[in-house]
């Protein structure tokens, strides 16, 4: 079985961020030294091998998978699994057994931590999950727009009926500030979605992200590195996130 602290990022809605957090939240703590991989179970949507420019394939040894490494992560994708781009009609069943197949067959070696992208919605995986790890923990992703955290809550509901803990909400694209000195937030998808979802589900707001600022050549930017605005968050919430276990930990 797989080692570490499991995290999954979920949602209600699709297109919030969850695998824009998932990717940058993994290599936030991996920055902190930490031993982290990567599950993309997104069987719907992969984007994590493209988000961090893999074109590898894991390799496999006596019918064990060696997972990609890739920005010091190791990482494994439903997309590694379909030729090509191809899209591919997944049962329940063949959910159930890829989420599966990445627990019990894959080589992770030690881990402090295992970030989740999960398919949108509360679906079959969302099932399987609860089933095989009952101690994984969610963090909720949201807009600041109360419809999208309408359908959020939707998820976090569902973590609650399974029991599994949630670390908190992290509110996406919460503003934008333009980078200019004593520049003004613009809060372009209203506000205050994070905090009403976080009370229903008798949380907190980990975080509240705002939109990345195009680089210099205006591409907006999917991995943040030093030069992006969204590098302090994540270094923060990494911090954060790393102290709860920690305490946790200790409380065990
Ligand atoms: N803070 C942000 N600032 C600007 N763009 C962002 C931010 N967060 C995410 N995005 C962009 O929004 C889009 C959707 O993000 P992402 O793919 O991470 O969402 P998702 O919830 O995983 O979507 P899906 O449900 O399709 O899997 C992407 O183009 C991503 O680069
Ligand atoms: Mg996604």
């Amino acid at each position: 079985m797989i080692s570490g602290n499991v995290i999954a990022i979920t949602s209600g809605k699709g297109g919030v961020g969850k695998s824009t957090v998932a990717v940058n939240l993994a290599l936030a703590l991996s920055r902190l030294n930490k031993r982290v991989a990567i599950m993309d179970l997104d069987i719907y949507g992969f984007s994590v091998p493209k988000m961090l420019n893999i074109t590898d394939r894991p390799k496999t040894i006596n019918n064990k998978i060696i997972p990609v490494g890739s920005h010091g992560l190791s990482v494994m994708s439903t997309g590694f699994m379909v030729p090509g781009n191809s899209p591919i009609v997944w049962r329940g069943p063949m959910l159930g057994r890829m989420v599966e197949h990445f627990f019990k067959d894959v080589i992770w070696g030690q881990l402090d931590y295992v970030i989740l992208d999960m398919p949108p919605g509360t679906g079959d995986v969302a099932l399987d999950l609860n089933h095989m790890l009952p101690e994984c923990k969610e963090i909720i992703v949201t807009t600041p727009h109360p419809t999208a955290t309408h359908v959020a809550e939707r998820a976090g509901t569902m973590a609650q009926n399974t029991n599994h803990d949630i670390l908190g909400v992290i509110e996406n694209m919460a503003y934008f500030e333009p980078p200019i000195e004593n520049a003004e937030k613009y809060y372009l998808f209203g506000k205050g979605g994070g905090e009403a979802l976080a009370k229903t589900l008798e949380t907190n707001v980990l975080a509240s992200l705002p939109m990345a600022v195009p680089n210099e050549n205006g591409e907006v930017p999917i991995i943040y590195d030093e030069t992006s605005n969204l590098f302090p968050h994540y270094n923060d919430l990494a911090s954060q996130i790393d102290r709860l276990f920690i305490k946790q930990a200790a409380i065990n």
